[in-house]
């Protein structure tokens, strides 16, 4: 196999990627970086550097995939979510940008707290519990996940930042086992109606457990409003959960019929979209 240099793999992946990606440029640059063990820096100023045959071999492997396409996240084996990078495997949802908007509010919540009872519903890789662990040393936070093949994930996150004594992770539906009181629930559950499913990209590759939201994407989001209504901490408890922008009204209504006298915004995301429903009892 004769070698390539890093402006060629540069090249080759951001061919691979750009029908599937709009930043297929910067997102080849951070591939090849995974690739090398280097900084995406250090491969924007070495193009002339040449690959090792296993560096071309496993680049090749990567663009086979690419080229079907599989998403990066999933070839690379991690993605980066606040700042920090998280093991993925297609049983899990990629962490999504969006979702840094639903922890900045948690963290805002949680500062005012002294030791908050904290929990992260549907927690996939593990992103939003492990986050508010890093980002609050000495906080305690359960996760749970319908899904045993997410929880493997979420476990090898966890160790990763070696927050076993902190996060602790229960396969269950919603907060069925978990009583409460809680103090602050963080949910980003599968929120896509089921019938748009069909024609979305997303869903050859991700999860559908963790897109399928039911008729019309609100049933699990509902059904963790419903049990907020007795687990949720009186007075005081808050909720932020990850919602379309188009289910804004719909939830703002639901909470006001399920949490009577519970207060209920919607933040935007950063791109001014409604993305998080924050309540308050
Ligand atoms: C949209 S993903 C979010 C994953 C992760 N929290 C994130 O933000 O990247 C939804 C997660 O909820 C899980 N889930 C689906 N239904 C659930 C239920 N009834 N109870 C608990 N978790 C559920 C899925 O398995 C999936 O991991």
């Amino acid at each position: 196999m004769s070698s390539i240099t890093v402006r060629e793999a540069l090249q080759g992946l951001a061919q691979a990627l750009s029908p599937h990606s709009e930043t297929a440029p910067l997102d080849a640059q951070r591939a090849l970086a995974h690739l090398l063990g280097r900084s995406p820096a250090w491969v924007l100023a070495h193009p002339e550097a040449c690959l090792s045959s296993p560096q071309v071999a496993q680049l090749q492997d990567w663009l086979r995939r690419l080229q079907t396409g599989e998403p990066l996240p999933y070839v690379l084996g991690e993605w980066e979510f606040y700042g920090r990078p998280f093991y993925v495997t297609p049983a899990v949802l990629i962490p999504r940008p969006e979702t840094e908007t639903l922890v900045d509010a948690a963290l805002r919540a949680l500062s005012t707290r002294p030791s908050p009872r904290v929990v992260d519903v549907g927690t996939g890789s593990g992103c939003i519990a492990l986050t508010l662990a890093l980002e609050r040393p000495g906080l305690t936070v359960w996760a749970t996940d319908v899904s045993w093949d997410a929880l493997q994930v979420a476990r090898r996150n966890r160790a990763r930042y070696g927050l076993q004594n902190r996060v602790h992770l229960v396969q269950a539906s919603l907060l069925t086992p978990l009583v409460g009181p809680w103090d602050v629930v963080v949910a980003n559950l599968p929120y896509i109606p089921s019938p748009d499913l069909t024609h979305l990209p997303v869903a050859r590759w991700e999860p559908r457990r963790a897109l399928d939201g039911g008729p019309d994407g609100t049933r699990w989001i509902r059904g963790l409003l419903v049990q907020l209504a007795d687990r949720l901490q009186r007075p005081g408890g808050q909720a932020f959960l990850e919602i379309a922008p188009s289910q804004d009204s719909i939830l703002r209504e639901q909470v006001q019929r399920l949490l009577p006298g519970a207060a209920v915004e919607v933040l935007p995301d950063l791109a001014a979209m409604p993305r998080v429903l924050w309540i308050r009892l």
